[in-house]
């Protein structure tokens, strides 16, 4: 079996600068999607499907791009809403570790993991850019690996604020006076390199203790902090389109989880796909190919989330010589983004031709419900493991539709995927199978 999850965020879908996908209907108004409306919907129909989680995707600034402009919902306003219309589907919601107070942080994850009854999890992400660095009051952000380092402690302390409770501190004793028993959580004080706080949290421990971890860089620095920290990992090779990086990277992840001291199964490696369905593999193909298709705006904006996540201006760049040599260390945003494409792009590809491809996704899944259910099996037996995190392109009620009514069912029928739930909890779910 394999675990399916759903990647998204709170911000206009189905909206492109060509205009609105014929499909997205009122959805993209403001009013749909800012008071969460749609998101909500999708919440229940994904826990309908079973699905182990939805996670939210998050900038905490705009882009400089003044052509891609996606104004968006804070993630933990979006969680705490879609815990109180859904029972089962865990909920997972992306924080900087670069600008969130630590304290705050923890505060504030355990708290939706007591509003979800166990359902809450934090997708670590470091954050690159350095205008948000500006947002926050600082200069710039620090050195890619350093930001790592910077993380990694507040991991340590993230878990201590959590651990720091005993399980039921309830006393409420009319006769002591007392709700809580002063002796069943542990006063302590951090002081690290980069981070200092004063422990316990002012909420008990969580149904989960510790809310589950997230984590998808895939630089060395990267890998090595989701092995040691993660319960998810979210993989992409952002276009290259092959079972064998699939299979190194999960590979490799449960080496370093070893070399951690951890048991390779504790954490669960999905890799990011966008199916797209039609009734013949030609229908199919066909909607594929408006989906990647390079209208000018298309390529803009392409080059503006490359510009984005790398942190260098790729305009620059002519886009028919072949694809630019840049030591994916040198980058400051995402290193394993700019490894993947230039892998992609080795025999010869031009950039044009690298940003022809739609990709940000693992595996190129197109084709009849079949036909895709087929190669979603017969990828995780080759990889070993463990599911798909997937990214709607673009998100409308008819692509959930499609994926959820169509393609679930059929994976469900092959028990492949779940068809109830066996646990109440994020971290149940992801350990069950
Ligand atoms: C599926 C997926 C989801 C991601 N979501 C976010 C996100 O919400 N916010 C963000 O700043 N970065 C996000 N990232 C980027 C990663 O956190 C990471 O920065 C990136 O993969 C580069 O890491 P690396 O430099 O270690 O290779 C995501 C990456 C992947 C593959």
């Amino acid at each position: 079996m394999f675990h399916l999850a759903w990647f998204t965020n709170p911000r206009a879908h189905g909206w492109t600068a060509n205009g609105a996908d014929r499909w997205a209907g009122n959805d993209i108004l403001p009013e749909r999607w800012q008071t969460l409306d749609f998101l909500k919907d999708m919440a229940r129909q994904l826990e309908s499907a079973c699905f182990d989680f939805i996670m939210i995707e998050d900038h905490v600034v705009l882009t400089n791009d003044k052509q891609n402009l996606e104004p968006r919902i804070d993630p933990m306003i979006v969680m705490s809403v879609l815990s109180q219309v859904t029972r089962r589907l865990g909920l997972i919601g992306t924080f900087s570790s670069s600008f969130y107070p630590p304290f705050l942080l923890a505060r504030q994850i355990a708290s939706v993991d007591h509003v979800s009854r166990g359902r809450a999890g934090w997708n670590v992400v470091t954050s690159s850019e350095d205008w948000a660095a500006r947002a926050f009051g600082r200069d710039k952000q620090p050195p890619h690996d350093e930001r790592y380092a910077i993380a990694d402690e507040m991991l340590d302390l993230i878990k201590q604020l959590w651990d720091a409770w005993e399980e039921d501190p309830f006393e409420m004793s009319a006769e002591t006076g007392r709700y809580v028993d002063p002796t069943k959580f542990r006063e302590f004080e951090f002081e690290g390199k980069y981070h200092r706080s004063l422990g316990p949290l002012n909420v008990t421990r969580s149904p989960q203790g510790r809310p589950a971890i997230c984590q998808a860089g895939s630089s060395p620095a990267g890998r090595d902090f989701a092995a040691k920290h993660s319960d998810v990992i979210l993989c992409s090779t952002f276009g290259r389109n092959s079972v064998p990086a699939l299979k190194e990277f999960r590979d490799d992840i449960r080496e370093r989880m070893v070399r951690h001291g951890r048991d390779p199964d504790e954490a669960k490696v999905m890799f990011l796909i966008s199916p797209v369905l039609g009734d013949t593999l030609a229908a199919a193909q066909h909607r594929y190919d408006e989906i990647v298709g390079m209208t000018p705006t298309i390529l803009a904006q392409r080059l503006g989330r490359l510009t984005l996540h790398t942190g260098l201006d790729w305009t620059k760049f002519d886009l028919d010589a072949p694809f630019p040599d840049i030591d994916p260390a040198s980058v400051e945003g995402f290193q394993g983004f700019v490894a993947s494409i230039k892998a992609k792009a080795k025999g010869g590809q031009t950039l044009r031709e690298a940003l022809s491809e739609q990709e940000t996704t693992s595996l190129k899944l197109i084709g009849t419900p079949e036909m895709v259910a087929d190669q979603m099996e017969a990828a995780i037996a080759e990889i070993g493991g463990d599911g798909f995190l997937m990214h709607a392109r673009p998100l409308t009620r008819r692509y959930l539709a499609e994926i959820l009514d169509g393609l679930v069912p059929l994976l469900q029928k092959r028990g492949l995927v779940r068809s109830t739930y066996e646990t109440t909890t994020l971290r149940g779910h992801l350990a069950a199978f």
